[in-house]
């Protein structure tokens, strides 16, 4: 085989860097315009690493090409712990965003003068952030409401997205939804996107009568992106740097990864690596063993983590790539896991350490990858 010229990684594997780099998305990211366009409020829900992040900038992107006054503004919750931190990121994306605006730091430091606002920055980077010190309920909501009242004021038309947004049932203090949905509804002239990975968590707050977001906003959930376009997708990649690979090789590989996003941005970055000219299906299998290896590791402590039962019966999940009655007796006999009402018990526990994941057609194991490690293991030992 001979190497071909090197290029910069066409499949990424962290961030959005741009539509080139992009597959497909294009009906979500119609949707999603349109629901902005429309002043309406979006919950986008998906299994993690699926692609809400990269489907959210995507459209902010495309947004803000095509109008600087429809800037989608994302602010990730995911390492917040409490509403202090919440204001202070949500402060810190305005410093970001309004930084061409005339005196905008002063605007925030007047506004939130009695939050206590202090600076950190980023060891790294360099990078300054907004710190706010929240210690009571009208504090929270009065600095919320100050800094929305500043994105409006330094544009119209403006969108948040607050990424991992379940993760406000886990700050401490009390309230915080009913706040939130108050504030939500008093600011109509800012549209939001509540974006999240626990699909429990998400919809227990949209969609249960007794809480304060029911019914305040449209769902959207995000599945795989189709096997066409995902193949057309990695073909066209491989071709643009001189390498050949099948519409069934490149169908393999998604089918390998189920067609969930990381996964197969992951296996076609190290394909890509390789620098091939031809990608064949014995190509593939390489990878894929590099990979699994490369994992073995971690999936030996998730080995350790579990009691026998459970790696029993996740294990079974696996090599069945899906199972749609776990309690049937076949299943049951066939991977010699005791009893139906055992495997409940263990199903259980496997769902609550999002080990496993289920849906309308049965169970999953969640990580793409240590699934195929599974079923790797299970046919090496049968036939050894
Ligand atoms: N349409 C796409 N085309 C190509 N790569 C994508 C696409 N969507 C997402 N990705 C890539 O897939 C990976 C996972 O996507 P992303 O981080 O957006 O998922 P997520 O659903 O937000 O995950 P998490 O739940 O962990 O926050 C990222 O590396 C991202 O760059
Ligand atoms: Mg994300």
């Amino acid at each position: 085989m001979t190497a071909r010229k090197k290029l910069n990684n066409p499949f990424v594997t962290v961030g959005y860097v741009s539509p080139e780099y992009f597959c497909d998305r294009e009906k979500e990211t119609g949707q999603i315009a349109e629901i902005i366009h429309s002043n309406r409020n979006l919950a986008l829900i998906s299994l993690r690493r699926m692609g809400k992040t990269g489907l959210l900038k995507h459209t902010g992107y495309l947004l803000n090409r095509k109008s600087n006054n429809n800037e989608l503004i994302y602010i990730d919750l995911m390492p917040t712990q409490s509403v202090s931190d919440l204001l202070s990121v949500i402060g810190t994306a305005l410093l970001q965003t309004g930084h061409s605006e005339k005196n905008i730091l002063e605007k925030i430091l007047a506004a939130l003068a009695s939050l206590r606002p202090g600076f950190s920055y980023d060891t790294l980077t360099g990078q300054p952030s907004l710190v706010l010190n929240v210690i009571n309920e009208n504090e929270f909501n009065l600095g919320f409401r100050q800094l929305l009242f500043l994105f409006s004021s330094i544009r119209k038309e403006r969108s948040i997205v607050l990424d991992e947004f379940q993760q406000i049932l886990r700050y401490p203090e009390k309230n915080v939804e009913h706040l939130l949905r108050t504030i939500v509804q008093d600011n109509p002239q800012i549209n939001f996107i509540f974006s999240g990975s626990d699909k429990h968590m998400m919809e227990t707050m949209f969609n249960s009568p007794d809480r304060p977001f029911f019914q305040s906003v449209e769902m959207m959930y995000l599945g795989p992106i189709v096997t066409e376009s995902y193949r057309d997708f990695i073909m066209h990649h491989f071709k643009a740097a001189g390498g050949i690979i099948s519409g069934n090789t490149a169908e393999s590989i998604l089918a390998w990864c189920r067609n969930h996003t990381f996964y197969v941005q992951h296996f076609c970055n190290r394909l890509y690596a390789k620098g091939l000219s031809e990608i064949n299906e014995e190509t593939i299998r390489q990878v894929s063993f590099e990979i699994l290896s490369s994992y073995e590791p971690l999936y030996l402590t998730y080995r350790k983590l579990l009691t026998a039962h459970q790696f029993a019966l996740i294990q079974a999940i696996a090599v069945e790539n899906g199972v749609s009655k776990p309690f049937s007796g076949d299943f049951v006999r066939k991977y010699s896991l005791n009893s139906a009402s055992s495997v409940k018990t263990t199903l259980d526990a496997l769902a609550g350490k999002e080990m496993i994941v289920g849906n309308k057609d049965g169970w999953q194991v969640y990580d793409v990858f240590f699934a195929r490690w599974l079923e790797h293991g299970w046919k090496r030992f049968k036939r050894g």
